[in-house]
Order: structure tokens, then sequence, then C-alpha cells
């Protein structure tokens, strides 16, 4: 048992980036699942989007991404992440974030799928995350102590305001951790899914704990489907960037005939969900998909991460094509928050991709999600400094494992299959309701609010995505309304990639 100031649950870009702004003098625990060089934000390729070029703006980056989520994206949050996410990133650069430059000094911007223009900066090629990760990494080391390999169990809520949590590692040993805030930076719910670009951590654990704690969510069906993962040997081996297409890439079949011409005047570069729908279309009927990159030319060198994934996988990238399919990739809902992270429980804070404060939609512009952890991880960290609060100690015990209970649960293959079918590229009623309806057999009533103390870090997990899809599945099911990446397939004679228009006026 320890007490400290602030509890950081996760370790990605946006835990950091709120532990960069506490004081020196708060106490800062940031403790991951997994070890400290895992997790989403180290894998992610494309870039950073921020309207940094002579001829953007803030308010062009703000219509993209309006209309990329269908305008059902908060107007205030993306004026905050636009506006914010330039000056911020600027600031970063000033102190040694480096971007890739052009021979003359000057930072490149890359071009991704719905953006207007190119704005997309990147380091490493296609290695921004692990570069961003590195630099901003070293910065936090002295300042927050770092445990790994701790899942957390449950938060310790009492009368609406949350004192820590507990934790079991993985000889099932149990830890509690006391604090005056608590933060919740646990990512995304990719691992729920068969195929995925996520880190195989990242099952929905946070929101399943925030649930359980009572806390509100919001946006749970809008789940995000890369179009392009490299496909091999019949699974998902990692991301093959939209930046790929931002260069010229294109889509194809085995016919080697472009599958997007025809449906959307951006072509490969439309928005990410109606691209993915219109693959799952082509894969449903047994089509291969490819990305054709002939045209890119010093292909490993301006893409060194997705080669090394090809070659791994004994893809022979230099015959000029990646074999790829659509998987789970980024969730737009999760944990209700406000613009300084709060959400509905006192004390209690969400930052990064398991928050939701409706700054992307119905579906995430590309490369907005590191903008997005720099912009609300940071303010969430300056309002916990400026509004610190020493909480009376709750009656602070060792949470034993006293009980002897096991929840009755499924292989975790088992969910990830049918969370396959039920939440998918496209969705609909039936298989919601089907869907639902088994995960309810496994008792889930009677282990819901019960304590986990004594269970093991695999029923915690497994169970910790059976809430997550089971309330992602109720809130598909009850949203009859097609959107940015949720679509319900029930309305006849819709076709699969038509996006739900979005309005053309920017407040
Ligand atoms: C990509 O590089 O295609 C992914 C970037 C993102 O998710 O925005």
């Amino acid at each position: 048992m320890k007490k400290i100031d602030v509890l950081i649950v996760g370790g990605g870009l946006a835990a950091i980036m709120c532990a960069l702004k506490l004081p020196d003098h708060l106490t800062v625990t940031m403790v991951m699942k997994g070890s400290t060089k895992e997790g989403n934000s180290w894998k992610a390729q494309g870039g950073i989007a921020a309207a940094l070029g002579r001829t953007d703006s803030p308010l062009l980056h703000q219509i993209d991404t309006l209309k990329a989520g269908c305008e059902i994206n908060d107007r205030k949050m993306v004026s905050i992440l636009v506006k914010e996410g330039a000056t911020r990133l600027k600031k970063w650069m000033n102190e040694g974030l480096c971007f890739d430059k052009d021979a003359s000094g000057q930072v490149i911007f890359a071009q991704e799928g719905a953006h207007g223009q190119r704005r997309i900066v990147h380091a490493g090629g296609d290695q921004t995350g692990k570069r961003t990760m590195e630099f901003f990494s070293k910065l936090v080391k002295n300042r927050a102590e770092v445990i790994e390999n701790h899942a957390a169990i449950d938060l310790i809520v009492e009368n609406g305001t949350c004192y820590g949590a507990t934790f079991i590692d993985d000889n099932a040993k149990l830890t509690t951790i006391y604090a005056n805030e608590t933060v919740i930076a646990t990512g995304g719910i990719g691992g729920l899914f068969q195929e995925t670009s996520n880190d195989h951590h990242i099952t929905g654990d946070g929101i399943a704990i925030a649930h359980r704690a009572g806390a509100e969510l919001m946006n749970m069906e809008y789940v995000q489907f890369h179009p392009t993962l490299i496909f091999s040997q019949g699974k998902a081996v990692g991301l093959a960037s939209e930046a790929l297409r931002g260069e010229g890439a294109t889509l194809i079949n085995q016919f080697g005939k472009r599958v997007m011409d025809k449906v959307h005047p951006l072509k490969e570069l439309a928005p990410r969900d109606v691209v993915a729908r219109k693959l799952f279309s082509h894969v449903q009927q047994g089509d291969q998909l490819f990305l054709d990159i002939s045209s890119i030319k010093e292909f490993s060198k301006r893409f060194p991460q997705i080669t090394q994934l090809c070659e791994t996988a004994g893809v022979d990238w230099k015959q000029g094509k990646i074999p790829i399919r659509p998987g789970a990739h980024f969730h737009m809902g999760g944990i209700k928050t406000n613009e300084h992270g709060q959400t509905s429980i006192s004390q209690l804070f969400a930052v990064g991709e398991v928050a939701c404060n409706g700054v992307h939609g119905a579906n995430r512009l590309a490369s907005n999600s590191l903008l997005e952890a720099i912009v609300f991880g940071e303010r969430t960290g300056e309002w916990i400094a400026k509004n610190h609060l020493i909480l009376s100690e709750p009656k602070m015990k060792d949470r034993k494992r006293k009980e002897l209970y096991h929840p009755k649960v499924p292989s975790k293959k088992e969910v990830q299959k049918r969370v396959s079918v039920a939440l998918g590229v496209v969705r609909n009623g039936l298989t919601l309701q089907k869907f639902i309806l088994w995960i309810e057999k496994y008792d889930t009533h009677v282990w819901m609010c019960r304590p986990r103390n004594d269970w093991s870090k695999e029923e915690l997990e497994i169970s910790n995505m059976m809430i997550t899809s089971l309330l992602t599945a109720k809130a598909a099911l009850a949203n009859e309304t097609s959107c940015g990446a949720h679509f319900r397939q029930e309305k006849k004679g819709r076709k699969l990639y038509e996006q739900t228009p979005a309005k053309t006026t920017v407040g």
C-alpha cells in the first residue's frame, strides 16, 4: 500500500504529457500493464497533424476534423485541439522535438486521408510514435516513478470521489495505491478484435474499470477501422500507414484494378470510414486487396518501420504490392471528460484514447490522435497542477484477497472472434442482440459489480473485454443511425461506402 499525489494508470503519450505538467512537489506514479516501450503511442506511424504550414490555418484543420467526424464532434474541443495543437507543438519543437526536414532544413508536411492539404509532420519516416515517445520519455524519467507489468484491478471510489486504484502483478501480488488525483490513460479497445493495429495489451481495461466505478461513458459505438493493416498468412501483422497513400500508393484488387475509383472524389484519400467500408465489401466478396506502392521512390528509406514489418512477416514489398485488409484501429468513444480531462467522478481524470470529450466525432481525422494526446494530456496536467487537492484519507487498508469467487468467462480468442463479427465495419441489430445475449450468458449480472481482488490477471483482462464490448454493443444497438465509423446495415439500398453528409458551416 502506498499514498502519492497523482496516480496515472497507463504510460503512453497522453499519460506522459499529463505528468510533465505536474509541479515538482507532487509525487507522481505511472503504472502500466506492460513495459515502458509497449503501447500504441510507440507504434504510431503517420505523424502528427497540426496547422504549421504557410498555407495552413487552425480553421482549415478544424474544417477537415469536423468533416471527417461527420460534424457530430464537440466544436469547442475541436477548436481547442487545432489552435492549441499548433501552438503547443511549436513550443516542443523549439525545445528539441524533431521532425523530418528537407535538404533546405524545412519541416516536411505529409498528406493523409481527408486532409485538405499536407499538414502531417513525421519523424524517422514512419517512426513518429517511437521518436516522439523517446523524446518525452527522457523528460518524464526523473519526474514520475514508473511501475511496469501491473494491471489495474479497480478504482477506489467512495461517495463519488476517486482515491486511487488497486493493481495485480504477474505473480498475482496485489498493490493498493492511494492518490489525490487519479488519471486513466490506458488507451483504446483494439485488442477486443481479431485484427487490429493496436498493441496486444490494449483491451479496453480503462473503460471497464471506469464503468464499474460508475463513471459516465460517451460515443461508445464509434470504432474506427484502419483500411490498411498488413495481412500475411491469414492475420494482421501491423499497420501500413495512410501516409503511403499520401505519397501515391493506390488500393488495388487481385486483378490490379483500383478499388476506390468512382467511390469518393478523394479516392484512396477519402475519410477512413469510407475507405474501410469499401475494402470490407471486397473482403466479403473474397477479393484479395493490396496497396500498390510501386510509385513510391526510396520506399524503405521513407517507410523503414513498414519495411521492417513486411520483412518480418515475409511480405516481399520489393514486388511493389503489400497485401492489406481493414482492422480495428481507434476508439472515438470512451470515458466522458471535459476540456480538463475531468470525468463524472470527482478526482478521477481520463486522457488519450480511453477518454472521450467528443473531439473526434464519429470518425477521427488521420494523425489527430498524437495531437490530442499532447493537447488534452497537457491540459489535464495543468488543471491538476492548479487545482490539486489533498484528500482526507479514506479508510487506508490493503485490499486483501478474501473472497474465493471466480467469474465464468470464455477464452480471449472467443471474445475477439465474436466481437469482430458483431462490432465490425458493418453492424446489424440482430447480430448485436445475439452478441449481447452471448456475453450475458456468462452471468455478467452476477459479477459485474462484484469486488475482483481474488481474480486472476487473465480473468480480469477477459472480464474487462466482456464489459467493454458489452457496453459498445449496447451503444451500437441503441444507435440505429449510421454515421461515420458506426454503420448499421439495416437501411436497405444504402451503399456501404456512402458517408453521412457533413454540414459545411464552421462555427
Ligand atoms: C496511419 O499512419 O495511417 C495512422 C495514423 C493515425 O491513426 O492517425
